[in-house]
C-alpha cells in the first residue's frame, strides 16, 4: 500500500495514467471502523486501483471543540486499510491541500441551509471545498459515500452535476454496531452509559418504519419520535425529519409507492449523532 503526503506527489502519480484502469476514491478523516471499510472494500472490488484520503478537514467543522476533539488514529487506520486491499493512502496537509486554492462555490439550491445546514452552519461549504480539491487531484471515476451522512451524499451528487465531473458518486449503505447504532467515528466519544443510550436512536427509528402508515401525519409522527427520544436522560433531539429522498424536500404527506427518508440528529451528552432509516410506502 503505497502512503502519499503531498499534493504535487499525489498529482504526479494520477498523471501516470493508468492505462484502462479505473480509479475508486473514498474521502474520510480518518478514525476509521467497519463503516468507512464497507466503502474500502466496495471500491476495491468494483475498481483496478483504490485511493483513500484521510484529512480531518477544519472548514467543515463550525464546532471548534468538535475539531479539536476529533479522534486520531492513524497507525490503526493504516492497518485496517492494508487489510481491506486499499492501493494507495493520500494523506495531505492543511497548508498543501488548501494553497491557492479558496474552495468551490456553487449554487447549493437551499440544501446548504436545512437540516444539518441549518444546525451547523458553513459545513456543507466545509465539505464540498474539500472533496472538490480531492476529486480534482485524484480524478477518480468512481467515489464512494455512505448514506449514514445522507445529506452530505445529496450535496455531493449536486456538487458533482453543477461542476459537472465525469465522477460517479456511489451511495453505500449504513454500518451498525451490534445494538444498532450507527457506526461513527465520535462514538469513540461517548461513555458506556452514553452508547448504550444512543442505541435507542435507532432503536426508534427501526419500530417508527415497522409501524407507519400512509394514514399518519409526517409533522405529527416526527413530535412523537422526538419525544420518544428525548425520554432518554442522555439524549437531545436537534431534529428530526421525513424528506424525499433524492431532492431533501421535506415530507408533508405520506403517499402509496413513494420513498421517503427519515433523518434526525440527536446529541448524546457532548456528542452530535446523525441517523436515518429508508421508508416505503
Ligand atoms: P467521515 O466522517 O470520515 O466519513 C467518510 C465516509 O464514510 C463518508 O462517506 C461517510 O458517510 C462514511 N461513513 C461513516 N460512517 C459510516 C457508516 N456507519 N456506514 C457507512 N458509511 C459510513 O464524511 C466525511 O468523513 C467528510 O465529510 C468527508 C466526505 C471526508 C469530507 O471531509
Amino acid at each position: 500500500m503505497l502512503i502519499i503526503r503531498t499534493v504535487e506527489e499525489m498529482i504526479a502519480f494520477r498523471n501516470q495514467k493508468l492505462n484502462g484502469e479505473t480509479i475508486g476514491f473514498v474521502p474520510t478523516m480518518g478514525a476509521l471502523h467497519k463503516g468507512h471499510i464497507s466503502l474500502v472494500e466496495r471500491s476495491v472490488k468494483e475498481n483496478t486501483y483504490t485511493i483513500v484520503s484521510i484529512f480531518v478537514n477544519p472548514k467543515q467543522f463550525n464546532d471548534k471543540s468538535d475539531f479539536e476533539n476529533y479522534p486520531i488514529t492513524l497507525e490503526n487506520d493504516l492497518e485496517m486499510l492494508e487489510k481491506a486491499k486499499c492501493n494507495l493512502v493520500f494523506l495531505p496537509s492543511n497548508t498543501d491541500i488548501y494553497l491557492n486554492y479558496d474552495g468551490f462555490k456553487m449554487d447549493f439550491d437551499g440544501l446548504d441551509k436545512i437540516y444539518e445546514g441549518e444546525f451547523r452552519p458553513g459545513h456543507f461549504q466545509g465539505v464540498v471545498d474539500i472533496v472538490y480539491r480531492l476529486f480534482s487531484i485524484t480524478e477518480p471515476h468512481n467515489s464512494y459515500f455512505g448514506a449514514k451522512d445522507f445529506q452530505q451524499m445529496a450535496v455531493i451528487k449536486l456538487m458533482v452535476k453543477t461542476a459537472k465531473l465525469p465522477i460517479t458518486v456511489i451511495p453505500c449503505e449504513i454500518i451498525r454496531e451490534e445494538s444498532g447504532l450507527a457506526m461513527s467515528s465520535r462514538n469513540e466519544r461517548l461513555s458506556f452509559e452514553e452508547r448504550k443510550a444512543a442505541a435507542t436512536i435507532y432503536k426508534v427509528l427501526k419500530s417508527t418504519v415497522d409501524q407507519v402508515s400512509t394514514s399518519q401525519n409526517p409533522n405529527q409522527l416526527s413530535a412523537l419520535i422526538a419525544a420518544e427520544i428525548d425520554k432518554n436522560d442522555f439524549l437531545k433531539v436537534e431534529y428530526v425529519v421525513f424528506c424525499e429522498p433524492e431532492s431533501l424536500k421535506t415530507v408533508y404527506i405520506f403517499e402509496s409507492n413513494t420513498a421517503v427518508r427519515l433523518c434526525v440528529a440527536v446529541w448524546c451528552g457532548k456528542v452530535r449523532l446523525i441517523d436515518n432509516i429508508s421508508l416505503q410506502f
